[in-house]
Order: C-alpha cells, then sequence, then structure tokens
C-alpha cells in the first residue's frame, strides 16, 4: 500500500529557516528516513511538496487512486485553508496532520487546524521524529484495511 507524503509552503526551507524551532534536518533528511521505514515495512511512498495551495490540493486529488493514504504537513496553509481541507474531504484516504513544532504552545494563529476534523489523527511537536510517529501510524492504519 501507498502513502503520499504532502509538504506545504516553506517546507523546502527546513535547515535553514529558523532552526531555534524546526532544528537542522533538511526536508530529505526526513524524507530519507521515511523512505527506510517504508521499505523496512514493506509500504510504497511518494513525496511531494509545493509552495502553492492549488498544487496541493491537485495533489490531493491525484491520490484517488493513486495512494491509500496521506501524511501531510500544510505548513501555514494548515490555519487558513478551506480549499486543502476540502480536498482532503473529497478523497477520502486517510489522512494524518503533521507538525514539526507544537503549534500548540505557539501562537494563538497557529492553535486552529482547517484540515484536522478531516483528518484521522494529528502528530505535533517531536520536530523531525513527528513524521516517523506518522509513519508507524498509517503503517497500523494499512495493517487494519488488510486485515
Ligand atoms: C508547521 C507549523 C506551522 O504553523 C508553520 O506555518 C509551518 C510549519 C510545523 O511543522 O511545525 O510552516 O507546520
Amino acid at each position: 500500500m501507498k502513502v503520499m507524503v504532502i509538504q506545504g509552503p516553506n517546507l523546502n526551507m527546513l535547515g535553514i529557516r529558523e532552526q531555534q524551532i524546526y532544528g537542522p534536518m533538511k526536508l530529505e533528511e526526513i524524507h530519507a528516513q521515511m523512505k527506510a521505514f517504508a521499505d523496512a515495512n514493506g509500504m510504497d511512498i511518494e513525496f511531494f511538496q509545493s509552495n502553492l495551495e492549488g498544487e496541493i490540493v491537485d495533489k490531493i486529488q491525484e491520490c484517488l487512486g493513486d495512494a491509500d493514504g496521506i501524511i501531510i504537513n500544510a505548513g501555514a496553509y494548515t490555519h487558513t485553508s478551506i480549499a486543502i481541507r476540502d480536498a482532503i474531504a473529497a478523497v477520502q484516504l486517510p489522512t494524518i496532520e503533521v507538525h514539526l513544532s507544537n503549534v500548540y504552545r505557539r501562537e494563538e494563529f497557529r492553535q486552529k487546524s482547517m484540515i484536522a476534523p478531516v483528518c484521522a489523527g494529528v502528530i505535533t511537536g517531536f520536530g523531525p521524529f513527528s513524521y516517523h510517529l506518522a509513519m508507524v501510524a498509517m503503517n497500523q492504519i494499512f495493517q487494519e484495511i488488510k486485515a
């Protein structure tokens, strides 16, 4: 079964942007760790990053018939995008919302997620390890679908 990993705006800047919040690890390194987990657990995986809301909506729509689940860090669009929320609701694939930082101990505007209500769950605050936890959860979801 295949998981689509979708990374939103400014996540291509990991390792450069606000290291005191997001740490030193680059996106490619996080993806390499996720790929290793996928390989070890017999999962297919694909990665997509975009700074553009419409491209993220397009990619979610393309998941229909192409992926069995979605792991998404929508970046700042998490807090604003009804369009991304509607796309997730439309495809009806199990979706896990991920954040590196704990958005609930940051600015008030980050404490509202537009997409959480249409996701299976949310993992926030564990740095790059948030993505590993999301992979563990997605693997569990896939096992339950297969059973
Ligand atoms: C983030 C949190 C968002 O509020 C922020 O806009 C990001 C990154 C995180 O992973 O902690 O770009 O999604």
